[in-house]
Formats: structure tokens, C-alpha cells, sequence
């Protein structure tokens, strides 16, 4: 007699991020050695469980076959489909959040799964254990190409983003260095400024800024003119986005309809016309990386990092272990519960050993 199969599902939500499908991949091909499991996954998070008809696919083999070495995500996905804080457009315009959980909850029970895998960043963990708490059979994987999460010793996609990053930090510095220049080059982070540090040392700025040390453009001004000798220099700047003066705030634009967050970008402009306005004659030049950081093929470190988390996090439902994180911690995976996934936020600790090592490189933070 035919045993009746669990179900497993599996969604992608908020920004997408290299290494999705290695861990999207992982959890299938772990699934695939255990006889009486099958695994779903989600079109756009948890939209696909709203959508009418519904967008939920089988996860075959012939679907996820090879996958791994791809960006973005094959489940696609969406940071507006947070059903504690549904974003609905109303006929004025304007946009009203509701509470959506609970049908939620009622459709995911119709559909009989067993166990659920929410591949995310903070926010996609916020929701997980919101969903624990009423129930539901929530795993959480952490994804984040801005390393923000302190449970996990690192998310999968930051180092992609990183070398990417420093790939554009050199070919930079070499025009900076044809036309005298300074060039200052914004990377991607929100509040943690861990992308634009491991950029500075890896590629050798002069100035890295990052929200976790506010900067004085007056120290900025002077560590620029130490490079220039008779108007002959040049210099790097990476600046994270959310960077901010000790005077002042992050520069930000208004959030998106429908979306919770403000977005951060374009302070590499605001910084470039505070350091003419504080006397900087010298030339200057900006670069916004922007979502490049985040396409293309993931590095092989990020694959293999995202491909233990899958399998992780299969072997977690396998045993029924609910309200758990994955997570990369003293070189081993492991897991921990949501509460402590979500309790503190990832900062660069501006005591630490990485940003003293910065300034012995002779980094300045502008502080
Ligand atoms: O959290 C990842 C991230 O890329 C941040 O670094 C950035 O601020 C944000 O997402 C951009 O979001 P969006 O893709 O919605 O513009």
C-alpha cells in the first residue's frame, strides 16, 4: 500500500540574493533521499499561497537540477507580502497594511503541509515566528548579501556581494589614478556597514564610511589632501549606504508603496557635495553599485555555505524541529530558535579587531 507522502514548503521573500538556488537545491536534493517526503516551493514568498489559482510548483528533480549556479531565485520574490503587515493599495492611493496571517494560516493548513522553509533575511525570520507562534511548522534559513544577522557568523550572498564590489573598487582606482581623482563608490549594506568594509581592506581605500562610525567631513578633507602633492593624487572612498554625518542623518529616499522599508541610496552624491562645499578642489567622481551587488552567478564559497543551510534545513524538518533557524556558527552549521535570530542586530563592532586592522592599514573612517 502507497504511504501517503509529507509535504514540505518551501518560498524565497524579501530582496533576492546570490545563493537562493544552492539552498533551494539543497533542500530538495536532501528531500529527494528520504522516500516519503515531496517538496513545493512558492511563486514571489507567500504570494503564491494567496494568488488565486495558487503559484505553488512541485520542486522535481528536473527543476531543480543544476540550479545551484544561478542568481536571483527560481521561486522568485517580494518584500511586500509580509502577511502580519499586508500592504493593500486603497482607491485613494494611499496604502493600508492589514493583517493577513490568519487566512494565511487556514490555506497553508488546506494544503496540508508539514513542515515550511522560509529562505530570508530578518524580516522573513520576523514573520516565521510570527507563524510559529500560531502554529505553524516554520524553519528559517538566513539569507542577506548585508551580513546583518548576528545569530549566523555569516549569511550566504555576502561574499558574492563583496567581490563584486571590490571587482568594481579596482577597475576605480585606476581611472582615479589616471585623472587625479577622487572617486567615491557606494555600496550596499542598509544599516551595517560590513560590505563596505571588507571592501576597503580588500581592494585598499583610503576612506571607508560606515553607519556604525559616523563621519566628520573635515577629517575626510584632510585625509584626501595627504594624498595630493601639487595637485597630483588620488583617492578611493568606500561608503557604505546608510553612512551618516555626526551631524545628521542617513540619506534616504521615501519607502515604496507598499513596502515597509525607506530606501537607502545616493549618499555617494550627498557626500561628494559636502566635501565641495568643505573645500575639496580636487575632481570628484561617483559610482552607486547598487543591485549589481546582488545578480550573477554566486561565488563558490556562498554556494557550498548555502547548500549546508539547505540540506540543514531539510534534516531539521526531517526530525520535526520547528522554530529553528539555521545557522553558521564557530565553523559548524547548527540552529538556533527564532527568538534568538531575531533578537539582536548585526553591527560592525568599531572596537573590533577588523576595523583596528582597517586603520593600521590606514583606512580612514572619517571620524
Ligand atoms: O537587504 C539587501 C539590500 O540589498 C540592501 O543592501 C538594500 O538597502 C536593499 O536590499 C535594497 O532593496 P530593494 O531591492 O528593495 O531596492
Amino acid at each position: 500500500m502507497a504511504t501517503k507522502k509529507k509535504k514540505l514548503l518551501v518560498l524565497t521573500g524579501g530582496g533576492d540574493c546570490p545563493g537562493l538556488n544552492a539552498v533551494i537545491r539543497g533542500i530538495a536534493k536532501r528531500a529527494r533521499q528520504e522516500k516519503d517526503w515531496e517538496v513545493y516551493g512558492s511563486i514571489e514568498g507567500f504570494n503564491g499561497v494567496y494568488s488565486k489559482p495558487q503559484e505553488i510548483i512541485k520542486l522535481t528533480r528536473h527543476i531543480t537540477s543544476g540550479i545551484h549556479v544561478k542568481g536571483g531565485t527560481i521561486l522568485k520574490t517580494t518584500n511586500k507580502a509580509n502577511p502580519i503587515k499586508f500592504p493593500v493599495v486603497q482607491p485613494d492611493g494611499s496604502t493600508k497594511y492589514i493583517d493577513r496571517s490568519d487566512e494565511l494560516i487556514a490555506k497553508l493548513k488546506a494544503l496540508k503541509f508539514d513542515a515550511i522553509i522560509n529562505i530570508g533575511g530578518d524580516g522573513s525570520q520576523r514573520i516565521s515566528t510570527v507563524l510559529h507562534k500560531k502554529g505553524m511548522p516554520m524553519i528559517g534559513v538566513p539569507k542577506t548579501i548585508d551580513n546583518d544577522l548576528s545569530a549566523t557568523d555569516v549569511t550566504f550572498g555576502f561574499q558574492t556581494a563583496v567581490q563584486i564590489a571590490t571587482e568594481c573598487f579596482d577597475k576605480l582606482v585606476t581611472t582615479a589614478e589616471s585623472h587625479h581623482r577622487v572617486m567615491i563608490m557606494e555600496v550596499m549594506g542598509r544599516d551595517a556597514g560590513w560590505i563596505a568594509l571588507h571592501t576597503a581592506i580588500a581592494g585598499g581605500a583610503e576612506v571607508c564610511l560606515i553607519p556604525e562610525i559616523p563621519y566628520d567631513i573635515s577629517k575626510i578633507l584632510k585625509r584626501i589632501e595627504e594624498r595630493y602633492r601639487k595637485g597630483r593624487g588620488f583617492v578611493n572612498i568606500v561608503v557604505a549606504e546608510g553612512a551618516k554625518p555626526k551631524k545628521g542623518a542617513a540619506f534616504s529616499q521615501a519607502a515604496e508603496k507598499g513596502s515597509e522599508h525607506v530606501r537607502l541610496g545616493g549618499i555617494a552624491y550627498q557626500l561628494s557635495h559636502q566635501l565641495k562645499a568643505a573645500g575639496c578642489n580636487h575632481e570628484i567622481r561617483e559610482a552607486v553599485l547598487g543591485h549589481i551587488q546582488r545578480g550573477g552567478v554566486p561565488l563558490a564559497y556562498d554556494r557550498v555555505i548555502a547548500s549546508l543551510f539547505g540540506v540543514k534545513a531539510f534534516e531539521l524538518a526531517l526530525k520535526g524541529k520547528f522554530g529553528r533557524m539555521v545557522a553558521l556558527r564557530n565553523n559548524s552549521i547548527t540552529d538556533v530558535s527564532f527568538a534568538e535570530a531575531t533578537r539582536d542586530y548585526n553591527f560592525v563592532n568599531k572596537n573590533s579587531f577588523l576595523v583596528s586592522a582597517a586603520r593600521g592599514l590606514g583606512i580612514s573612517f572619517g571620524d
